[in-house]
């Protein structure tokens, strides 16, 4: 178990010497570009040190903004852990590079952190991010295998253009014979997780194999009823004297999992990063909650199934 007395701090080493990443992750997935680069830049200010992105997310640009700005104003590019991921419309092995360099050249920076394989589902090759057929059916591409995408992502790293790949909404079924066919293995596992998803087994197995666990809405994507609030969680947050938020991914954190979160003000940005240490019963009384929820069906279809809403 992780303990700290400030989470800001702690990096995990990457597996094939990919570096660190920061457990405190900011998420970009914010509809409309004014927010975009407004709630980049607080969470740059406020100290957030690594940010992920996606190609689908569509303010790849706007994010790039943001960071650039802050590289401007003195904050070194090499203290900034960025991220992003390659859409599934991509995954034909001559899509990976092209959409890997639009990717840089929207973020307008010289190289990627991490870049990983947003889906583990392909679907139709082209510029349609969401191809459908006329029943509104989604249009997979049976012409490519994931072994195939992941062996595209690794030259990527052969040649020096990322410092490590990952995967993300894959499930243990899926991820085991990639691991086992990887030349280079996966970095880094990006799925949802938080005390109603604990993905126990995955993380398990992510643990034994030098694989970063990151957790994407360790707030329920702060959907109500939630994890936020939860009685146990409340109860706990009483008791420590911190928000729900913070007891949450204070847990996320000290179960060894990286993080991303998406606070879209200042003010939550700081109270998002300003997590210490939970005591141990606080953090067996979380891990013993009973509820089981899944907020996210991307992991069903590769279909985005959470959009959060602008304001
Ligand atoms: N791989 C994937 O398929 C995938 C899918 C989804 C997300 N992601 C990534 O994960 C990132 C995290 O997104 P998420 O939705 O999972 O984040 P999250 O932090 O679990 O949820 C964000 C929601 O929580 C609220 N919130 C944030 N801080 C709060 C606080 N201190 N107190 C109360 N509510 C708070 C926000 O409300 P306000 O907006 O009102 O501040 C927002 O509605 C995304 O941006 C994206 O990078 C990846």
């Amino acid at each position: 178990m992780i303990e700290s007395s400030d989470f800001r701090t702690v990096r995990i080493p990457l597996n094939h010497g990919g570096g660190h990443i920061p457990v405190l992750g900011f998420g970009t997935l914010i509809p409309g570009a004014a927010a975009t680069i407004s709630a980049t830049r607080d969470a740059l200010e406020a100290g957030f040190r690594h940010f992920d992105c996606a190609e689908r997310y569509r303010n790849e640009k706007e994010v790039g903004e943001a960071l650039r700005a802050g590289f401007k104003a003195g904050i070194a590019r090499e203290d900034v852990f960025v991220t992003t991921k390659l859409w599934n419309t991509n995954h034909r092995p001559e899509r990976v590079e092209p959409a890997f360099k639009a990717s840089l050249e929207r973020l307008g920076i010289e190289y990627l952190d991490l870049y990983l394989i947003h889906t583990p589902f392909a679907f139709q090759p082209g510029d349609e991010q969401d191809p459908r057929d006329r029943n509104g059916n989604v249009l997979y591409d049976s012409g490519v295998t994931l072994l195939d995408t992941w062996r595209a992502m690794e030259s990527l790293v052969d040649r020096g253009k990322c410092r490590a790949i990952g995967l993300s909404d894959i499930g243990l079924d899926t991820l085991l014979p990639l691991y086992e066919s990887a030349r280079i293995k996966p970095a880094v596992v990006q799925v949802e997780s938080h005390p109603y998803l604990p993905e126990t087994e995955l993380l398990a197995f992510c643990k034994a194999k030098d694989i970063v666990f990151l957790a994407f809405a360790p707030l329920g994507h702060g959907i109500t009823p939630g994890p936020l609030e939860d009685p146990v969680v409340s109860a706990v947050a009483a008791r420590v004297g911190k928000t729900p938020a913070q007891v949450l991914l204070a847990w996320a954190v000290q179960r060894g999992t990286a993080l991303l979160t998406t606070p879209r003000t200042a003010a939550r940005a700081r109270e998002n990063l300003n997590i210490s240490a939970l005591p141990e019963d606080a953090f067996d009384e979380i891990d013993r909650i009973q509820t089981r929820q899944r907020f996210n069906a991307v992991v069903t279809t590769g279909s985005p199934g959470f959009i959060p809403q602008g304001r």
